[in-house]
Order: structure tokens, then C-alpha cells, then sequence
């Protein structure tokens, strides 16, 4: 990801404050800039689950409860989660079948936990250190224009 991407990024985003609207341009240029991913999208903290949110790709599963998953493990430890193989990971929630790894960065708040950006792919090991260093840029570029939902 290049400086170019982030610029692309603050420019989309500038001047926008509708959460929606932000989330679903930043799942947009992810998906069309990022290689050998199969679902770029934004999972919202809402009553106790993650709901799904703005997302480029396949049709997802719409509740994630807090105590399985990917994306709820990056919501509650708050950390960015790195799954190589996510065979492996026990309880990973498939919704595409096609999906080996993936990547899901918690969007927080003053510590509080907004959402997560969840990114995956069809290749085994496709997310190495710097693209966790660039998904949490992308991260601190969009959080000024989220709010909670
Ligand atoms: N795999 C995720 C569920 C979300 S879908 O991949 C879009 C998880 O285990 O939390």
C-alpha cells in the first residue's frame, strides 16, 4: 500500500462525517486496491454483538456474538487479529467457505470499541506485519469520521 492509498483515503473522507457513508468508501477502496482479498468490510458494536456493516464482497453473516469468532476476539481483547489459517483458529465463522485467512482490526475510541475492520482472503498467510501496520493506518485515517452506531 502505497502513500498514494492514504492519501486517496483522507481525501475521500474529508469534509464527510456519516459513518456509513465513510465506512462504505473506505470497504470500497480497500477491495479494489488490495490483492487477493475476498471480502473487505466493517462489523459495528451494537447491543452486546457485532452487526454488519458497509462491506465489499460475498453476502456475510449479519450477527456475530461476542464469545466466537474472529472479529469478536479483535472486538474484546482489542487488538488486531492475524489468522494465518483459519482452519485453525476454533471458532471461526465461515461465511465464505472460500476464506483461508484474515485479518480483523478493532476501530476504537477512547478505548471504547466501535467496531472492527475485517479483511479477508482466499490464500493461506496472505497478511504479514506490514499490512497490519497499513490496516491500522487506515484505521486512525477513518476513526475521526465514524461515530458510534
Ligand atoms: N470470519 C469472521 C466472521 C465474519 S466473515 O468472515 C465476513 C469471524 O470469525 O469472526
Amino acid at each position: 500500500m502505497e502513500s498514494l492509498f492514504f492519501d486517496s483515503l483522507s481525501a475521500l473522507l474529508e469534509g464527510e462525517t456519516d459513518t456509513i457513508a465513510n465506512m462504505a468508501n473506505t470497504a470500497a477502496l480497500l477491495y479494489e486496491t488490495l490483492r487477493d482479498v475476498n471480502w473487505v468490510g466493517f462489523y459495528r458494536m451494537k447491543d452486546n454483538e457485532l452487526l454488519l456493516g458497509p462491506f465489499m464482497g460475498k453476502v456475510a453473516c449479519v450477527h456475530l456474538p461476542l464469545n466466537k469468532g474472529v472479529c469478536a476476539h479483535a472486538a474484546t481483547t482489542k487488538k488486531t487479529i492475524r489468522v494465518d489459517d483459519v482452519h485453525q483458529f476454533a471458532t471461526h465463522i465461515a461465511c465464505d467457505s472460500a476464506t483461508n485467512s484474515e485479518i480483523v482490526v478493532p476501530l476504537m475510541k477512547e478505548g471504547k470499541v466501535l467496531g472492527v475492520l475485517d479483511i479477508d482472503s482466499p490464500l493461506l498467510h496472505r497478511f504479514n506485519e506490514q499490512d497490519e501496520k497499513n490496516l491500522k493506518r487506515v484505521v486512525e485515517i477513518l476513526l475521526p469520521h465514524i461515530e458510534s452506531v
